[in-house]
């Protein structure tokens, strides 16, 4: 079982895998790949409810989607991602909304924003519940940003990112998602903080790297300019899918191999 523990040991070691699933399924399918980590990232909200950003997602959607993933009891630590509004409110509601994704099965939680969070992530860490940040692109801030733009480009954002790294790892966190930043910024990051760094769109000098699944196996239309495609599942679905509905329209299934008979008919039938 991978912990918390491993993955801060894993630093300058061996860089780290992490994906996102958001139920049993593909949770099992996932840790059979052997990845390190499994993010039920807020992304649900987009990928899987088809919502248009993760503004709109709740508790109770991200308590079920954890629930479903802890439910294949996998290999990799579990990080639940705390929702827009679920830990900004107070140090209260975010002690208590964490609480709750460890009592559904994460074994850590993600928030997004920096040096702000710092009193945060003290609490939480104070209750025994392991924090990861998450900085650069914060997409549940995407209205405050003027869009899903790239980071630390500009004058004084690079100084800023890395304060808010440091201020993390100074607060207790075990790891950081950096995410859309240009590549030299992570790389500094990275080198400046003591925890790893988990990047998704900036760039390869990271301790490690994340995707969001749908992105990863071609499931969603859709896919951000960092992210790689590895299959193209939405074409295997709909062959797939067409084949099965032909062979319903021409009766070719069910067949015989799939049907059975009540026993009178069985004896007289042969
Ligand atoms: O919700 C999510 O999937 C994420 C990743 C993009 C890091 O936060």
């Amino acid at each position: 079982m991978v912990s918390v523990r491993d993955v801060l040991k894993s630093k300058g070691r061996r860089r780290l895998v992490m994906v996102t699933a958001y139920d049993y399924v593909f949770a099992r399918l996932v840790d059979l790949a052997g990845v390190d980590l499994i993010l039920v990232g807020d992304s649900v909200g987009m990928v899987v409810h088809g919502l248009d950003s993760t503004i709109p997602v709740s508790m109770y959607m991200m308590l079920l989607h954890v629930s479903s993933v802890a439910r294949a009891r996998p290999r990799a630590l579990v990080v639940g991602d705390m929702p827009f509004l679920s830990y900004e409110t107070s140090v209260r509601d975010a002690v208590f909304n964490a609480g709750l994704m460890l009592k559904h099965g994460a074994e850590a939680v993600k928030i997004e924003g920096g040096e702000e969070y710092s009193d945060v992530v003290k609490a939480l860490v104070r209750a025994g519940i392991p924090v990861m940040g998450h900085i650069g692109l914060t997409p549940q801030r995407k209205n405050l940003l003027g869009g899903y733009r790239r980071m630390g480009r500009k004058p004084g954002e690079a100084e800023e990112l890395v304060r808010d790294a440091l201020a993390l790892e100074d607060a207790g966190a075990f790891s950081i998602v950096i995410e859309y930043t240009a590549a030299d910024v992570a790389k500094k990051i990275t080198e400046k903080v003591g925890i790893p760094t988990i990047c998704i769109g900036s760039g390869p000098y990271c301790d490690g790297q994340v995707l969001v699944l749908h992105d990863l196996l071609g499931l969603y239309e859709e896919i951000p300019p960092f992210a790689k495609k590895y299959a193209d599942l939405r074409s295997i679905i709909i062959e797939a899918v067409k084949k099965y509905a032909d062979e319903v329209r021409k009766g070719l299934f069910p067949g015989e191999e799939h049907s059975f008979y009540s026993e009178k008919n069985k004896q007289g039938n042969g």
